[in-house]
C-alpha cells in the first residue's frame, strides 16, 4: 500500500488557555512542541485527540474553572477513550497529583517550568505528572519557533517567576524564583520573529522590568534591553508587561522618553492606595512614592496611558483604606484597570488573616469599578479626533474592514479595502464605541 493510500493520521490538539498573557505565550510554545509530534491545533474540542487545559491559579475562581471544565469533558472521554487530557500551568504546578485524584480522567499534569517535556510525556517516555523546577532551561529544549509567517504581533517571554512575595499572591510559589533569559537568546528570538513578519513584540514576565542580564558592556537592565531591541530593523512596536513599581529604573523611564518604538502604554499595578494596606500586602512602596513615580514617567512621556491592577477587600481593609484607593485612582486617572475582590490563596502569608465581610468587599469593588470604568470611557473618548498608529491584525466582519490595535492598545475598526494584515497605518479616530474605536485612514 502506498503512503498516499494510507496517509499518517493527523492528530488534533485543542488548547484552552486561562489567565494571563504568560499562559497565552506558553500555550503557543506547547502547540509548537506538540506540532513536532504531528499534532495540529483544532478549535473544535469535540474533534480533538488531545485536550490541554493551560490553567491559572491566581484567584480561587480561576482554579475552580478548571474543575468544572474537566467535569464537562467526561462525556467526551467516555465516547473517545483514547482522548488524552492534559492539565498544564499554575494549577498543575500547585495541585499536582491532587488533580488526578479528583479527576481520574486526566492523563497528564505538567507545570509551567516543564512543558518542554510534554511530547515525551505524551509518548509515555516521561512520568505522567511533572511539576518540578528543573535546573535545565525549558527554552533550550523547545523547538525553534515555526518557520511559517506569523501574526504581526507576538509575545516573547524574557523573564519568569517572582521574588517579591506579595502577601496575597501564589506566583512566587507556582512560577518559582525570578529567572531572566540571556540577552543573546532574546535578541535572536526577536530577530527570528521579525524575519517571519512580526512588527510588534510584547515582552513578557511576571516581573518583567526586573529583567537583567549580561550584555556587551557588562550587566544590562531592562531599559538597555529595550534599546537593543529597538535597533532591530522592522520591529516597529515594543510593549512589555507586567511591571512592579519598585523596578521602574531611571534607564527604563528614559527609554519611554527616547525610544519611539516603545509604545506609550504602561501597565503598573498599584493594588491599593492605602499605605497601611500596601504594607500589609508587602508591596514595599507607599501611595506617595507611586504618585511620584507616575509624575516622573509622565515627564518622560507626557502622552503615556497608564493601566493598573487593584485588589479590594484585602484582610484588614477599612473604609478609610478604600477611600484612600479611590483618591489615588482619581489622582492618577488610569486609561483602564483590572480590579479584583481579594481571594485567599492557600500557602500565601495572607491566607489565614481575617477576611473583610463579603458584601462590604462587593460594594467596594463596585464603587472602584464604577470610577475605573468612567476613566476608561473618558480615555477612549479622548482619542476621538487624534491620529494614531494602528497595526492591522485581522479583517473585520464587514467587507473591506480591518481591525487593529492603536498605540494605546485600543481595538480600532477601519474601512481599508486595500489594506492587508500586518500594515501599520495612520488612522484618524472618529468614534468611540463600547470597547473599541472607529477610525479613517489618513491619506
Ligand atoms: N486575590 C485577588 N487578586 C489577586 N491578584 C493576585 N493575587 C490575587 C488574590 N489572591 C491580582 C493582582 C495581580 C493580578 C494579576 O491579579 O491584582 O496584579
Ligand atoms: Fe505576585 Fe507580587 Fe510577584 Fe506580582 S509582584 S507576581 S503580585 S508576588
Amino acid at each position: 500500500m502506498t503512503d498516499q493510500a494510507n496517509p499518517p493520521a493527523v492528530k488534533k490538539l485543542f488548547i484552552k488557555t486561562y489567565g494571563c498573557q504568560m499562559n497565552v505565550y506558553d500555550s503557543q510554545r506547547m502547540a509548537e512542541a506538540m506540532g513536532a509530534e504531528g499534532y495540529v491545533l483544532t478549535e473544535d474540542q469535540a474533534d480533538a485527540d488531545m485536550v490541554l487545559l493551560n490553567t491559572c491559579h491566581i484567584r480561587e475562581k480561576a482554579a475552580e474553572k478548571l474543575y468544572s471544565d474537566l467535569g464537562r469533558l467526561k462525556p467526551l472521554k467516555a465516547e473517545k477513550p483514547d482522548l488524552k487530557i492534559g492539565v498544564a500551568g499554575c494549577v498543575a504546578q500547585a495541585e499536582g497529583e491532587e488533580i488526578v485524584r479528583r479527576m481520574p480522567l486526566v492523563d497528564l499534569v505538567v507545570g509551567p517550568q516543564t512543558y518542554h517535556r510534554l511530547p515525551a510525556m505524551v509518548r509515555g517516555e516521561a512520568p505522567a505528572i511533572v511539576t518540578d523546577f528543573p535546573e535545565e532551561d525549558k527554552f533550550d529544549h523547545l523547538p525553534a519557533r515555526r518557520a511559517t509567517r506569523r501574526a504581526p504581533a507576538a509575545f516573547l517571554t524574557v523573564q519568569e517567576g517572582c521574588d517579591k512575595f506579595c502577601a496575597f499572591c501564589v506566583v512566587p510559589y507556582t512560577r518559582g524564583a525570578e529567572v531572566s533569559r540571556p540577552v543573546d537568546r532574546i535578541l535572536r528570538e526577536a530577530r527570528d520573529l521579525v524575519d517571519r513578519g512580526v512588527r510588534e513584540i510584547t515582552l513578557l514576565g511576571q516581573n518583567v522590568n526586573g529583567w537583567h542580564g549580561l550584555g556587551s558592556e557588562g550587566e544590562w537592565g531592562f531599559g538597555r534591553l529595550i534599546r537593543a531591541l529597538a535597533e532591530i530593523e522592522g520591529l516597529d512596536r515594543i510593549r512589555y508587561t507586567t511591571s512592579h513599581p519598585n523596578d521602574m529604573a531611571d534607564d527604563l523611564i528614559a527609554a519611554h522618553r527616547d525610544i519611539p518604538q516603545l509604545m506609550p502604554y504602561l501597565h503598573l499595578p498599584l493594588q491599593s492606595g492605602s499605605d497601611r494596606i500596601l504594607k500589609a500586602m508587602n508591596r514595599k512602596h507607599t501611595a506617595a512614592q507611586y504618585l511620584r513615580l507616575i509624575d516622573r514617567i509622565r515627564e518622560a512621556r507626557p502622552d503615556i496611558m497608564l493601566t493598573s491592577d487593584f485588589i479590594v477587600g484585602f484582610p484588614g481593609e477599612t473604609d478609610q483604606d478604600h477611600q484612600d484607593t479611590l483618591r489615588v485612582v482619581a489622582e492618577v486617572n488610569f486609561g483602564t484597570a483590572f480590579s479584583f475582590k481579594y481571594s485567599p490563596r492557600p500557602g500565601t502569608p495572607a491566607y489565614e488573616r481575617p477576611e473583610v465581610d463579603g458584601p462590604v468587599a462587593d460594594e467596594r469593588l463596585q464603587e472602584l469599578q464604577a470610577l475605573l470604568t468612567k476613566q476608561q470611557k473618558a480615555a477612549q473618548e479622548g482619542m476621538v479626533g487624534r491620529t494614531l498608529g494602528v497595526l492591522f491584525e485581522k479583517p473585520g466582519r464587514k467587507a473591506g474592514q480591518m481591525i487593529g490595535k492603536s498605540d494605546y492598545l485600543h481595538s480600532v475598526f477601519v474601512d481599508a479595502p486595500q489594506a492587508q494584515v500586518g500594515d501599520l497605518v495612520q488612522v484618524r479616530i472618529v468614534e468611540s464605541a463600547a470597547n473599541s474605536l472607529h477610525g479613517e485612514l489618513v491619506a
